[in-house]
């Protein structure tokens, strides 16, 4: 019966930590592009999370609008998506707290993220870190999320976040959707350009490591161009470790340029590592330039991006009060009469 097709609901977000890269792109935005038109979709930058590491606050707040109009620059409609800032809509962090308590520590160890981040020399190791993945779980189930579009490293996060949705319905009754993650099947995990065996990341990787969706042309060409190779010739898709450079080049390249990766083998048969970086280099440029001249642009209006800021932003609370009153009531908490 038509009545009885609920729209399902798609939603992920980004943390401004930094310069957004080819790999956020490519592993998670694409399919936020492609995802909006068929499903309720909301994006958000998800500012809380950025503070898990120290930042500073006026360039908080710059990359916070700069990812906004990242966000509307790769094609996200306001008309048609949901976009805002996570700290705009009071109920993450409230349920949050709800499902922490339905967390296990033995849980949040388990997550390669903390390990990862907390094994490096230096590392500031606070609380929010280590509870971050119950934020992004309050995130998702705050709006029944059905989909999650993100990259293979947010898979074990969204996998937490399923067994704790799974919990809270069988603890007190069914209340939240058990959503799934959406992740690519090629580009889930672009890899730096100089270590081809880490992930290319806002802020892990050093600058001619990565791509960022602004760089200048000049700049993305040169990092194209210094990307590290192997001393062999051949422009194959192969798994071995030796091939990691080659491998993330011709995985960006179809990507972007939507080619099989078959055919660019085919393509490059006999040719040299320069033509195959030189064309590359003019299909990332060529991907990049119109996002970088519409970001630029939207960052002088700061009205339009407020604008579209407020609307997102009373959209998602209207959603996330109904959610979190439904959650408070089925937990016990006494409401008051209306
Ligand atoms: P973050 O930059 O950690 O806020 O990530 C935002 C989204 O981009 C998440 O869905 C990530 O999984 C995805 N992502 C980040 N870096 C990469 C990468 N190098 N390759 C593919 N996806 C990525
Ligand atoms: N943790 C995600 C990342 O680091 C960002 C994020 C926060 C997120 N909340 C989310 C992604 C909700 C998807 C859905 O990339």
């Amino acid at each position: 019966m038509e009545e009885n097709i609920k729209i399902k609901t798609i939603l992920s977000g980004i943390k401004p930590t930094g310069q957004l890269t080819i790999g956020n792109y490519i592993g998670a935005m694409k399919n936020f592009i492609r995802l909006q038109d068929d499903y309720d979709a909301l994006y958000m930058v998800v500012d809380l999370h950025a503070l898990t590491v120290p930042q500073d606050p006026k360039e908080l707040r710059q990359k916070t609008l700069s990812v906004i109009a990242q966000y509307i620059a790769v094609g996200l409609d306001p008309e048609k998506s949901t976009l805002f800032i996570q700290s705009h809509v009071t109920g993450h962090t409230e349920l949050a707290w709800v499902l922490g308590c339905l967390t296990g520590l033995g849980e949040l160890s388990r997550m390669t993220q903390f390990k990862d981040k907390s094994a490096k020399p230096g590392a500031n190791i606070n609380a929010g870190l280590y509870t971050y993945p119950i934020l992004m779980a309050s995130d998702i189930l705050l709006y029944n999320a059905d989909l999650v579009p993100v990259g293979d490293d947010q898979k074990q996060h969204v996998e937490l976040t399923r067994d704790i949705a799974i919990r809270f319905n069988h603890r007190y009754s069914d209340t939240f959707t058990v959503p799934e993650p959406v992740i690519p099947k090629s580009g889930a995990r672009i890899m730096d350009l100089q270590d081809p065996l880490s992930k290319m990341g806002k802020t892990d990787s050093g600058e001619s490591g990565r791509i960022a969706l602004i760089d200048d042309p000049a700049v993305v060409a040169k990092r194209i161009k210094s990307a590290v190779t192997d001393s062999g010739t051949e422009i194959i898709y192969s798994d071995k470790d030796e091939k990691a450079g080659i491998r993330n080049l011709l995985t960006i390249y179809s990507n972007l340029s939507g080619i099989q990766v078959a055919d660019l083998e085919a393509k490059y048969a006999g040719k040299g590592y320069g033509e195959f970086k030189k064309d590359l280099a003019d299909i990332v440029t060529q991907s990049l330039s119109p996002i970088k001249q519409k970001h630029d642009e939207l960052m002088k209006n700061k009205d339009y991006l407020d604008e579209v800021l407020r609307n997102g932003a009373e959209k998602a609370q209207n959603k996330a009060w109904k959610m979190l009153s439904k959650v408070y009531r089925k937990t016990g908490l006494v409401q008051l009469k209306r």
